[in-house]
């Protein structure tokens, strides 16, 4: 007899279609962000928080996460970058609290995030929290390959795409041609070392047409999700980013043939007109997986 048909599975994906950054400073925000249909919130003390409310809106981040309620959405939160002088104790702060990941901005040498993962680990981090890496200057992107491969804690790249355009003088155009370079280095680094890539934020919040083509193509381009800034926004991210049912139900069926041919001893195979190899079945399994974990987050809440 022929061996069991076997695809290998690549582990379930967590959703991560849509990404909130939620101002630490802004305690209203704090606690509308434990309401909402977003797949991951990040609690900012960066750049949406003036300098002279840092401290204050650390010690409201702090508080938010000790006090808990963001579950089932992924729990993180962007420091202030090194060489501020906020950077060290914004992670020192959040080393031993439950937290998923630490965003880290405008990272681009190794050193920025083994620094960060040498501070964490020196304030009683006792599970490293994964890290994430903001590539938002010319040097991060330039560096992405390295950056993704600095430290085994790194689990997603972001894309900074507004400090971006500012540093290479570029113009926010609608197809933002200017950053495809960025935006697919960002994504090719990423998949290189089996991590996340998120793109950028929407700027213009009432463009709600422009919203779902930039979404469309940050899918396109290979993005697992998009960071948003404004509540409004969740929906369509989450409806962009999930695979259609028409793909999944598609993806079921090449699934079901592949074992068939699997059973059958073949290894290629023509399903519906098309060529299909244990890549496109590894694929198709990963599109069911990642329905089936968006299912369960809306059946969950
Ligand atoms: N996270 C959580 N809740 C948010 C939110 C966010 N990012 N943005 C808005 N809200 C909440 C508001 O508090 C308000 O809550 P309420 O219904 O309980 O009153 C509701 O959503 C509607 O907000 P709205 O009045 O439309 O917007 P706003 O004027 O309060 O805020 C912004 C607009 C742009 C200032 C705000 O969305 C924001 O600060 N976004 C994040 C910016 C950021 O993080 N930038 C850095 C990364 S690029
Ligand atoms: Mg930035």
């Amino acid at each position: 007899m022929s061996e069991p048909p076997t695809v290998p599975s690549p582990g379930v994906e967590r959703p991560r279609r849509s990404v909130l950054y939620v101002p630490g400073s802004n305690t209203k925000a704090l606690a509308k962000a434990r309401t909402l249909p977003c797949d991951a919130v990040i609690l900012d003390l960066e750049d949406s928080v003036a300098p002279e409310a840092k401290e204050p809106a650390r010690r409201a981040v702090v508080e938010a996460v000790a006090a808990g309620g963001f579950a089932p959405r992924e729990l993180l939160v962007r420091v202030n970058a090194r060489g501020t002088p906020w950077h060290r104790e914004d992670l020192a702060a959040l080393a031993r609290l439950p937290v998923d990941g630490i965003v880290l901005p405008k990272v681009e040498t190794l050193e920025d995030v083994r620094e960060a993962a040498g501070v964490l680990g020196a304030s009683g981090a006792t599970a490293a929290p994964a890290l994430w890496l903001t590539i938002e200057t010319p040097r991060g992107v330039l560096a992405a390959d390295l950056l993704a491969g600095a430290h085994p804690s790194v689990a997603g790249l972001v894309a900074g795409t507004s400090d971006l355009t500012k540093e290479l003088r570029a113009r926010h155009v609608p197809g933002r041609e200017p950053l495809l370079h960025a935006l697919s280095a960002i994504v090719l680094a990423a998949r290189a070392h089996s991590l996340a890539a998120l793109d950028g934020v929407h700027l213009a919040l009432e463009d709600e047409e422009g919203f779902a083509t930039a979404c469309r193509q940050g899918r396109d381009l290979g993005f697992d999700g998009k960071t948003l800034i404004h509540p409004r926004t969740i929906e369509a991210a989450n409806r962009a980013f999930a695979p259609d049912p028409s793909e999944v139900e598609a993806a079921r069926r090449l699934l079901a043939a592949w074992s068939a041919a699997r059973a059958e001893g073949r290894g290629v195979f023509v399903h519906d007109g098309r060529l299909v190899e244990e890549l496109h079945a590894r694929e198709a399994d990963r599109l069911v997986a990642l329905a089936g974990a968006i299912a369960s987050r809306t059946a969950g809440g």
